[in-house]
Parts: C-alpha cells; sequence; structure tokens
C-alpha cells in the first residue's frame, strides 16, 4: 500500500490510472477505523481496480474546537487496517495542503443541510461537501463510497453531485452494527463504560419505531413521541433531536406515505452520537415502470447493487 500525503501527488497517480483505463474507488474517511469502515474498503476493492482510502480529519467540519481536538486519532493503526484490507493508496494529507492561507472557495449545499444536524452543527454540511468536493477532485474516482450511518451527509453528498455533476457513481452502504446494536462510530470508541451500555438505547427506540411501522402506524407524530419516551428511559442520554422526516429532502411529513427517515441525536457525556433508519411503505401496486436500479443518485438508502 503507497502512502501519499500530497494532493497533487495523488491527482497525478490519479490522472495516471485514468489513462490506463484503471478504476478508482474512493473510501472517503477521518480514520480511527472500524468495521463500518473496513466494509466499505473491501467492497471498493471488489467493484474497482485501484482502493484508495483518504484518511483526513477535517477542521472546516467541526463547528466546535473542542470537538476537533478530541477526535480519535491512530494513524499507525489505520495505516495496518486499511493495508490488511488490501487498500492500495492511503491519501493522507495535511491541513495545510487541503485549505492552503489563500483558498477562497467553498461548496455549499442549502435546503438538504439546515433541518437535523445542519440545525446542532453550523457549517458542518459546508465543511463536509468541501472536503468531499476536493477528495473528488484530486482522486478522481469511479465510485466513491459512505456509510448510511450518517444519512444526511449522504444526502448532502448525493445532492452536491447531482448539482454540480460530479462523476462518480455515489454507493450508500448499511449502517454496520456492533453485537447489541449500537451503530459503529469513531465516536463509541471514547464513551465510558456506561455511556456505552446507555447507547444502546439509540438502537432500541429505532426498533420499536420499525416495529411500530410493521404494525401500520402512519402518525409520524406518534412514531416520533414514541421514540422519544424511549430514549427518555435512558437518564445518561441527552437527547438532540428525534425526528421523522421525508426520506428524500429531510424536511417534516405530516404522514408515512412515502419513505421516511427517523434520525436521532443525543449526547452521552460529551460524546455526540447520531443514528437513523428508514421507514419504506410498501408500493400499492407493482410499478408500470420500474425505476432506473442503477440511479442511486437521489435516495441513498437505496443501495446500489453490486457491479
Ligand atoms: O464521514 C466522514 O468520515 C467524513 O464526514 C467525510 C465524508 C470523510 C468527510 O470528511
Amino acid at each position: 500500500m503507497k502512502v501519499i500525503r500530497e494532493p497533487r501527488e495523488m491527482q497525478q497517480t490519479a490522472l495516471t490510472l485514468r489513462d490506463k483505463a484503471i478504476r478508482i474507488g474512493l473510501v472517503p474517511t477521518m480514520g480511527a477505523f472500524h468495521d463500518g469502515h473496513v466494509s466499505l474498503m473491501r467492497r471498493a476493492k471488489q467493484e474497482n481496480d485501484v482502493c484508495v482510502v483518504s484518511l483526513f480529519v477535517n477542521p472546516l467540519q467541526f463547528n466546535d474546537p473542542a470537538d476537533l481536538e478530541r477526535y480519535p486519532r491512530n494513524e499507525a493503526a489505520d495505516l495496518e487496517i486499511a493495508r490488511s484490507v488490501g487498500a492500495d493508496i492511503l491519501f493522507t494529507p495535511s491541513a495545510a495542503a487541503m485549505y492552503p492561507p489563500d483558498a477562497q472557495t467553498f461548496v455549499e449545499v442549502t435546503r438538504v443541510s439546515q433541518p437535523l444536524c445542519g440545525g446542532q452543527r453550523p457549517g458542518h454540511f459546508r465543511g463536509v461537501a468541501t472536503v468531499v468536493a476536493k477528495l473528488f477532485m484530486i482522486t478522481l474516482p469511479r465510485r466513491a463510497y459512505f456509510g448510511l450511518k450518517d444519512y444526511q451527509q449522504c444526502r448532502v453528498i448525493a445532492q452536491m453531485a447531482r448539482d454540480l455533476y460530479f462523476p462518480p457513481d455515489l454507493v450508500f452502504c448499511p449502517t454496520v452494527r456492533e453485537a447489541d446494536g449500537l451503530a459503529m462510530s469513531s465516536r463509541n470508541a471514547r464513551l465510558t463504560p456506561e455511556d456505552r451500555r446507555a447507547a444502546t438505547v439509540l438502537p432500541r427506540a429505532l426498533e420499536l419505531a420499525q416495529s411500530r411501522f410493521a404494525d401500520g402506524e402512519r402518525d409520524p407524530s406518534v412514531i416520533q413521541a414514541l421514540v422519544r419516551e424511549r430514549l427518555l428511559t435512558e437518564p445518561r442520554a441527552g437527547i438532540e433531536y428525534v425526528e421523522v422526516v421525508d426520506a428524500q429532502t429531510l424536511e417534516p411529513i405530516a404522514e408515512i406515505a412515502q419513505p421516511a427517515l427517523v434520525a436521532i441525536a443525543a449526547r452521552f457525556g460529551d460524546i455526540r452520537l447520531i443514528d437513523s433508519v428508514a421507514l419504506t411503505p410498501p408500493s400499492p401496486e407493482p410499478e408500470p415502470l420500474a425505476p432506473d436500479p442503477l440511479d442511486t443518485s437521489d435516495v441513498p438508502h437505496r443501495v446500489a447493487p453490486r457491479a
């Protein structure tokens, strides 16, 4: 596995590969690898000729400097994991290389960045969109892989890619969970043992939403209240939001008649965790024209089929 730190060197390498029709699969990450990252890397490796993993703790997406400071970093361990999974290139630039002092260009995706985490973390999705746009231009991937644990991030990136005609196929992959249901996240490692136990209330609350939905409940406010009530049974959980929104626009809905998302954010000590689940009503009739199964640009929870 080659380690590249300079954006220009990475771009030159990508151009050379592209000239030889070698397809790059990109897995953008902020490091502190867990099995969720590993599953993205495996898939990128399987579906492309070359797997590039980017490791960059992007300062632009942290609205709280203390959160950036505390973000887990372990480059040596990450390098070993990426190597063992078979990544071909680890691209790990410095902040100064990604954001030189004279940088003046930023990417802002408006509406879909505003609800949910957008309200709690001003500027966060501008930072995500900007760095992902740069990573696309530097690594020139044929496909790019993201985890659906960060559902709103997937929606923001899909909207950006569509609006700006970015060429890579976006592959949104299912959330990988621990045995007790907690969604894997680099932040989990920083939970105290008590908070780690308490955090399982998140998947349990979402399971409750799923089961009430399966029983026929279609009122978003009923599901929202149930989930909130369940979270309130755990005194260690500081709820930031519980929302049931349209899965595409992330805007509030009056009824779950189309794919919806139950999204939650809660703090355990100073660790903020998010999780979500999609609720998809069965189609009433077989559709006359099936949607293009390869078009994953709009609805992130529709996972792209394997190549
Ligand atoms: O999900 C992440 O790890 C980051 O938000 C991403 C997509 C790598 C951008 O910094």
